[in-house]
């Protein structure tokens, strides 16, 4: 196949990955669980080139030489496994925010291994593709799948036993997650420096240790569709991961005022009697997660928060698609 297309959508850690034990591999302290976003999506178009070297676009326009270097690295892993220097053609784009804490590095590094190990004629299982999407962006690792995942840390220092699985289906459970976009603007501090500077924490031990139980909590959670149980854990892993961000010199604040407004309002909502709860990445945006049916009156209340710039509206999603694309 001379071209090929694939879609992968971005997801969010109820549980986060934050903190590496390799740097290199992408390999985590702590194992994650996350759900895919319906709707939100990155798709990589990669043909095979005539010469040796890459080329990279977003949407068309030639991509930053950073940014086409790490492109280029992670598609170096590919070609080595095929044992041939080929060149490859390669266009991103995503249509939602990228770089502002809304996982567009998992969508595009699930979507852009996908595409380049078909184009390749490599034939990998998804296990496979998640070890590999992890070392473009750890969190890539989940978007491999759809619906609910947890990628598992893993013990070995080659990072095989280091790989993201699906636990529960997209349909499994009739939720919304809705996104208080609060400063599309991509972000100053990215995930990589901002983990490496949170090791430092006073309380990184103590991130580390505890996190085991958020995990079972969070499974245990899932399993019997707890929404309050489910909810309470996601908000109190993600306010320790901000608690490790704040408390290094010079301190890491990914949030805006509208983001403490916006976590504000979800504690009155549930006052109110709405079962919704949030959690937040390495940026400024707020994930709110609660049933279906309380959607509508949720997203109402976060859009007249102020200094709330949209709401985009989600629910768990799907896996990756792949297709043949015009060379
Ligand atoms: O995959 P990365 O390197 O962009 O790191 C993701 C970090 C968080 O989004 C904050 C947490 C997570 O598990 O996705």
């Amino acid at each position: 196949m001379d071209a090929v297309e694939a879609v992968a959508s971005p997801n969010i850690a109820l549980a986060k990955y934050w903190g590496k034990r390799d740097v290199e591999l992408n390999l985590p302290v702590t194992g994650s669980l996350s759900v895919t976003l319906e709707g939100l999506e990155t798709r990589a178009r990669v043909a095979l080139r005539h010469r040796p070297e890459d080329r990279v676009c977003f949407a068309g326009t030639p991509a930053p030489p950073v940014e086409a270097r790490r492109i280029s690295r992670f598609l170096q892993l590919f070609r080595e496994l095929r044992g041939e220097p080929v060149g490859l053609d390669v266009d991103l784009a995503s249509n939602f925010p990228v770089a502002a804490g809304l996982a567009s590095s998992a969508s595009t590094f699930a979507a852009l291994g996908i595409a380049a190990a078909e184009v390749l004629g490599l034939s990998l299982s998804d296990r496979e593709l998640s070890i590999l999407a992890r070392r473009g962006s750890g969190s890539a690792a989940r978007s491999v799948f759809g619906g609910w995942v947890e990628w598992h840390a893993g013990a070995a220092a080659d990072g095989t036993d280091s790989f993201a699985e699906p636990i529960a289906p997209s349909d499994w459970w009739d939720l919304s997650i809705l996104v208080a976009v609060t400063d599309p603007a991509p972000k100053a501090v990215g995930s990589t420096d901002g983990m490496r500077r949170s090791e430092a924490s006073p309380y990184f031990a103590a991130w580390r240790d505890s996190h085991a139980a958020d995990l079972e909590e969070l499974r245990a959670a899932l399993q019997a569709r707890d929404l309050p149980r489910l909810g309470a854990t996601m908000e109190h892993n993600c306010l320790k991961m901000h608690a490790l961000a704040l408390s290094v010199q010079p301190p890491l604040l990914y949030w805006r005022p509208a983001t403490v407004a916006v976590m504000q309002r979800v504690l009155t909502l549930r006052g109110e009697g709405r079962e919704a709860w949030f959690t937040i990445d390495a940026g400024p945006q707020v994930k709110v997660l609660c049933p279906s049916s309380q959607a509508e009156a949720v997203a109402a209340a976060l859009a007249e928060v102020s200094g709330v710039k949209t709401i985009l509206r989600s629910r768990p999603g799907a896996g990756p698609r792949r297709s043949e694309a015009r060379a």
